[in-house]
Order: structure tokens, then sequence, then C-alpha cells
């Protein structure tokens, strides 16, 4: 038996057999995501925004808590800002929820409501790049633009066996683009590279555009994951009468501008003497979280806040994990 023959990308026979096959096997191995359900632009738009810097598996949760909080624009240009930031807590990079927030408002505001429907007009709103502008644009509004992630940049450079930056990325995911089914293609651009042209170990056996592939495997191995930074982190868990005393982050800081933690204290002290220890990652540090049951230093500004507020309060990820682990916060 003769292998089928390869397929390059260069013909158009080649571009619609790459069309056809992602979309099949887009069809029967997506993934069952909630955003994937309707095309409902307010849920799409969200999704997008909430999948910016972070994995779906974290997504997952926050995406229906937010949405049975907020589940219309208008309750979402209605709230007050902090009301946000509480339901975005513990997904990081707080400014997409600022800038999701100010959308809303100026969406409700200056457009009765009405979303945009092209990715020209969707990039207009705070918060929304050429990346999310076009994937928002392609799925809820079905305009045939191209998008180019971290994902499909990958699966571009194996197929085209280019190494592709810039203009020339989006040129080659514009040329490829199935324009009757944009949304569904760039989706499936995008779960290819997240379930199987993986960066490490691309699943070749499995690929459903293998014969239209320009390596077919034989792609660079890039050296182990860069080594995560440790960093050791010890905090006070004050609580008196129903409330715990937390402090507001400057509104200049560059991390979590005025969202709510415990107060950092002193690492002098010995690690077995911590009430409470946990591990914590963001970005690229682990930490190693020790919490005293202790008064913050005396200087320390900060408030009482009662235990029924801290659902609706901006904390910050780490500081609501604590005070879940200590039985504070449900
Ligand atoms: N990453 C960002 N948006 C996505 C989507 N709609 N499907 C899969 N991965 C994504």
């Amino acid at each position: 038996m003769t292998a089928p023959r390869k397929l390059t990308l260069g013909s158009a026979r080649g571009r619609e057999l790459l069309r056809r096959s992602l979309l099949a096997w887009y069809d029967t191995h997506r993934r069952d995501l909630p955003w994937r359900q309707d095309r409902d632009p307010y849920r799409v738009w969200l999704s997008e925004i909430m999948l910016q810097q972070t994995r779906v598996a974290a997504v997952l949760d926050h995406y229906q808590a937010f949405l049975r909080r907020f589940p219309t624009i208008e309750k979402l240009a209605a709230a007050r800002e902090a009301s946000v930031l509480a339901v975005w807590s513990g997904l990081g990079y707080y400014r997409r929820a600022r800038m999701l927030h100010a959308a809303a408002k100026e969406i409700v505001r200056e457009h009765a409501g009405k979303f945009p429907s092209t990715a020209e007009q969707w990039r207009q709103l705070p918060g929304i790049g050429r990346y999310t502008a076009a994937a928002i644009a392609s799925i809820a509004c079905g305009e045939p633009v191209a998008v180019v992630d971290g994902n499909v940049e990958r699966v571009l450079g194996r197929l085209l066996d280019q190494h592709l930056a810039g203009e020339g990325l989006w040129q080659a995911a514009g040329e490829l683009l199935a324009a009757r089914r944009p949304g569904d293609f760039n989706q499936a651009m995008m779960e290819l590279g997240a379930t199987v042209c993986l960066a490490r170990q691309p699943r070749c056996l499995v690929c459903p555009v293998f014969r239209c592939c320009a390596t077919q495997g034989d792609v660079e191995k890039r050296g182990p994951k860069p080594k995560q930074k440790k960093r050791e982190i010890h905090y006070a868990l004050d609580c008196q009468d129903g409330s715990v005393f937390l402090t507001e982050r400057p509104a200049d800081a560059a991390l979590m501008p005025g969202m709510w933690e415990l107060p950092e204290i002193s690492s002098q002290d010995d690690p077995s003497s911590a009430w409470l220890t946990l591990r914590h990652s963001i970005t690229t540090t682990d930490y190693v979280v020790r919490v005293r049951r202790a008064r913050a230093f005396p200087e320390t500004k900060g408030r009482w806040i009662l235990r029924r507020r801290l659902r609706t309060l901006a904390l910050t990820g780490l500081a609501r994990k604590i005070l879940r682990a200590a039985g504070f916060e449900e």
C-alpha cells in the first residue's frame, strides 16, 4: 500500500483539504466548553477576555460564576467596579476586568447596548486588541477574519515549515481561513494547538491535517520548561468578632492596584511556627505562603472587614485562597 500523497498548502487543493479536514475534526473532537454553546456576543466576548493569559481549565469556574452574577451587559455596566473585581478574584490580570467593565459601560451608554458587528468596531473598545477583536467578530458575528495567538503561530509555523512573524503570520492565517465558517475554523486552529500540535511533543499520529503538514513531526525539540522562581512570603491573619484585618494595595501599584489582601509581615520567624502554609503560583514565581495568627505591624494602614462583606470585596486571589483555607470565607 502506498502512503497518501502529501499535499502542500501552496496549492488551492491543499488549502481546501486542510479546511475540510480541520473542520470535520473540530466537529467531532472539540472540547465541550460553555462559551461554545451559542454565538451570543456577550458570552463570546467574556470568554475571550478571560482566556487572554489564562488557561481554559482556570477560566471554566470563573466564567459561569461571572455570568450568574452579571447575566447581561446591562447588569455588568450598572455594577460597581469593586463588585466586578470581586467576581474576577483569582483569575489574575485584573486590568482585564476593569477594561471589560469600561467597555460594557461604553456599549450601554453610547450604543444603547448594541454590540459591535465587525472586528474593526470591536477593536475600538477598551481591552480589545487585534487578536481578541478578530476572535469575537469571527465567532459571534461570522466575519471572515483570521486569528493569530501563540497556538496558531506554532501550528502555522509547522504546517508551512516557515518561521513566520508579525504581519506575515496574519497574512498566512488569512489565506488558510475557511471563510464559510470563520469562527469554527479559528477555534479549530487554536484547539489543534492546545490538544494535538503541542509545543514539546506534537501528537502527529492523531493529527487531522498531517497530510497537509510540511514538517510532519520533524520539529525542533525545545529544551525543558524554564524553571519557576521560588519565593517565600509571610502574612498576618488577625480575626476578631467576625471581622478580619485587611489592607488595600496602593492605587498606583503595578500589580493588582486597589485590591485587598492580608498584611505582609517579616519573614525571619521559624517557618514551623506558621499557623497555615500553602502554595500559590503567579506567572513565573512559585510562592510558599506562611500565615501566622498575629497582629499586623502597628503602622500598617488597614480596615476591619466583616466576614459577610468578603464575598463582594475585591480581594486578591491569594487573599481569598488564604481566607478559604482558614475557614473564614466560604
Ligand atoms: N483561546 C482563546 N480563545 C479560544 C477559543 N475560543 N477556543 C479555544 N481556545 C481559545
